[in-house]
């Protein structure tokens, strides 16, 4: 199939391994999954310090059932992007280790304090849940299958960290004013959780011919925050001055987007903020910790099928 035959073509679930697909089709189907399966890695890396930090055992108990289930995502994602055969997940696991892996914005900043973990399981999870939705009409249909578990267990992602929200903010007024804090710092971040405007995206417009995506930046920014304002506020945030909300009085809202820090966003995208630097070290020393578990596993296997290749023989 050529390019045009593949745009007319695109629909939900439309092409799969057996589908002989032009190789710019593959290529940015394989940038969209490396892209979010670097990112369930990099957001799990993020949380798993709280498995140990949560203040009860109910608490540590949901976050190490969250880390696993972000790294399942991971492990799924580049499964679905290997099948388009131009990287093995073992070169996207290698790339997200030496700094070329690139992941969202978000997972790029430190978060030391039990405080800010609502910022990642409610608001974040909850952008996700946005995009991922719409994910599960994606034309390359490994992709949308594995969204229809991913959603599952990201709503209730969303369900803990709203969880914790609700009863840090019916805690004492320190930690009130804490969680406002952590809100202000994270708030912009969000809003640049589904990428620059339209006008400004590199890679929507093909993307969006060949039915991998099927909602813009903006839109599922905008969805967001008609039904996250209202959250926010239900559970006593208040809304920061910048970025500048507007209302447009019938409960959606829009973002003035000139006043999001734009410049922060691309140094981040390129892996060269400070903070970039430091996630991705961090993790590639995580991996490296574990690598004798791969090793040996790895062994397992060729013992495992010595004598047999040895019968055959
Ligand atoms: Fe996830
Ligand atoms: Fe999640």
């Amino acid at each position: 199939m050529n390019v045009d035959e593949t745009k007319a073509r695109a629909g939900p679930r439309e092409f799969s391994p057996k589908d002989d697909l032009p190789e710019e089709y593959r290529k940015a189907a394989t940038r969209m999954l490396e892209f979010h399966a670097n990112s369930e890695i990099m957001g799990a890396f993020l949380e798993r310090p709280f498995i140990r930090k949560a203040p009860s055992i109910e608490r540590k108990m949901a976050f190490s059932a969250k880390v696993q289930d972000e790294i399942g995502h991971g492990q799924m994602l580049y499964r679905a992007a290997e099948s388009l055969g131009i990287k093995t997940r073992e070169e996207m696991l290698d790339d997200l280790a030496n700094g070329d892996g690139k992941f969202l914005n978000c997972f790029h900043y430190p978060m030391e304090s039990y405080v800010e973990t609502p910022m990642i399981a409610f608001f974040v999870d909850g952008a996700a849940m946005r995009r991922q939705a719409t994910l599960k009409k994606s034309s390359w249909e490994p992709y949308a299958h594995a969204m229809d578990k991913i959603c599952f267990e990201e709503g209730m992602h969303v369900k803990h960290g709203e969880s914790i929200l609700r009863e840090l903010m019916n805690g004492s007024r320190k930690e009130q004013r804490m969680v406002q804090e952590a809100f202000e710092e994270w708030w912009p971040r969000i809003l640049q959780f589904f990428g620059p405007t339209d006008d400004q995206s590199t890679h929507h417009d093909f993307a969006a011919e060949v039915g991998l995506k099927t909602c813009t930046n903006d839109e599922l920014r905008n969805a967001f925050l008609n039904t996250y304002i209202p959250k926010a506020k239900k559970y006593g945030l208040e809304m920061p001055d910048e970025p500048r909300i507007r209302d447009n009085g019938d409960g959606t809202y829009e973002v003035v987007e000139d006043d999001l820090d734009w410049d922060e966003f691309f140094t981040v995208s390129q892996n060269e903020y400070d903070g970039s630097i430091e996630q991705i070290s961090g993790r590639r020393q995580a991996q490296e910790a574990v690598q004798w578990v791969r090793d040996m596993m790895d062994d397992q296997t060729t013992t495992n099928s010595g004598p047999q290749s040895q019968a055959a023989d």
